[in-house]
């Protein structure tokens, strides 16, 4: 799958635990991408939720209501939404909100639809509003509102389009309009995943690679993968080459947790970047609430980095807490850093 209008081009593309596309990765990432939704793992509620809307529209040979699948990156929603299209047995096209720049630009990828097709549109949230001026009639009505001609002959043509599923990817559910938001009729929130069904995850992917790996090393990778797919399959790449270099090959916890630390990847997966934003937070800031902005000028991320990024997983294990006033560090992460609160 192509995925090369992803937004994120800040220059630490390479670390490993970025969960952001490294150059060059889509490729290896398609063949591990699950193509039903009995190779998706995990995300039940949202899976249960789709099949029987899926089995529905079948039955009725009708479009699969619109769909908005949100969550933080690497969750599996772009994988989701070519499951969603592949269970559907109808062809899907993929866009990104910032790569569609004029009205015409849509109207072309709407005329070429099939009946009930998917279009996937990335980032959704950045779409331009002149653009999502005329998707809502073309959610709405599946039909295109121009106007032809100017001054008082000026009238409004409307062109039918095939009836067709949208589905939207975010990072941001909150940035949407209301108009749009209003306009989907599913909307999933995609959760991180337990370390579980990351090791599920991991376990099949190595199988597709062709390598051995052991139980404990797969619980090991998933562990330490902050609850993204992507990031547990780029480590499983990692420890492989370790595992084929130093080892024997088979991929067991004695060469994982030695490729572990040469990649600085802590025992809950934390790297250099979510340890300094918890030292500027404990160490510069005293422990006291602040705002994202000054996290990101205390260590040179981007603040939208570390929102989409980071800040979703230091939540999740319970490391920093959003309060009215800004973000702060709570006593495990003091304990984890070998800090004392004072
Ligand atoms: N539920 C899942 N089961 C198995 N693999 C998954 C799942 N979700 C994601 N992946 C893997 O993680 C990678 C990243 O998923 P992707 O759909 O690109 O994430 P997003 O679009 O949310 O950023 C995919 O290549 C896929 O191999
Ligand atoms: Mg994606």
């Amino acid at each position: 799958m192509d995925e090369k209008f992803t937004s994120y081009k800040d220059n630490d593309d390479n670390r490993i635990v970025s969960v952001r596309e490294i150059e060059g990765e889509d490729k290896e990432e398609a063949t591990l991408r699950p193509r039903t939704m009995g190779e998706y793992v995990g995300q039940q509620k949202v899976k249960d939720n789709l099949n029987v809307y899926i089995t529905a529209a079948k039955k009725r040979k009708e479009a699969l209501d619109h769909v908005l699948l949100y969550g933080p990156p690497g969750l599996g929603k772009t994988t989701l939404s070519s499951v969603i299209a592949n269970e559907l047995g109808v062809q899907m096209s993929l866009t990104s909100g910032p790569a569609i720049e004029k009205a015409s630009d849509l109207a072309a990828i709407l005329t070429k639809l099939n009946e009930n097709d998917v279009l996937f549109i990335d980032e959704i949230h950045r779409m331009n509003h002149k653009v999502e001026e005329i998707l809502y009639p073309a959610m709405e009505d599946f039909a295109l509102d121009f106007m032809v001609g100017e001054g008082p002959s000026a009238r409004s043509v409307r062109i039918n389009l095939p009836k067709f599923t949208l589905i939207g990817a975010t990072t941001k559910a909150g940035m949407l309009t209301g108009p749009l938001r209003d306009r989907f009729g599913v909307i999933c929130r995609l959760e991180l995943y337990s370390p579980e069904d990351l090791a599920k995850i991991v376990t099949r992917s190595a199988g597709i690679l062709g390598s051995k790996i052991e139980k404990d090393a797969s619980l090991e990778i998933a562990r330490r993968s902050r609850g993204t797919p992507r990031i547990a399959n780029r480590i499983l790449r990692r420890v492989r080459d370790f595992a084929e270099v130093k080892g024997s090959g088979v991929i067991d916890v004695k060469v994982t947790k030695m490729a572990l630390e040469a990649m600085e990847i802590d025992e809950l997966g934390l790297d250099n970047v979510d340890r300094n934003i918890l030292y500027a937070m404990i160490d510069k800031f005293g422990g006291r609430a602040v705002g994202l902005d000054t996290i990101a000028a205390a260590t040179g991320e981007e603040q939208c980095t570390i929102e989409d990024v980071y800040e979703p997983y230091l939540l999740q294990i319970g490391f920093i807490a959003r309060t009215p006033r800004g973000r702060v560090p709570m006593p495990i992460a003091y304990e984890h850093l070998g800090r004392k609160i004072n």
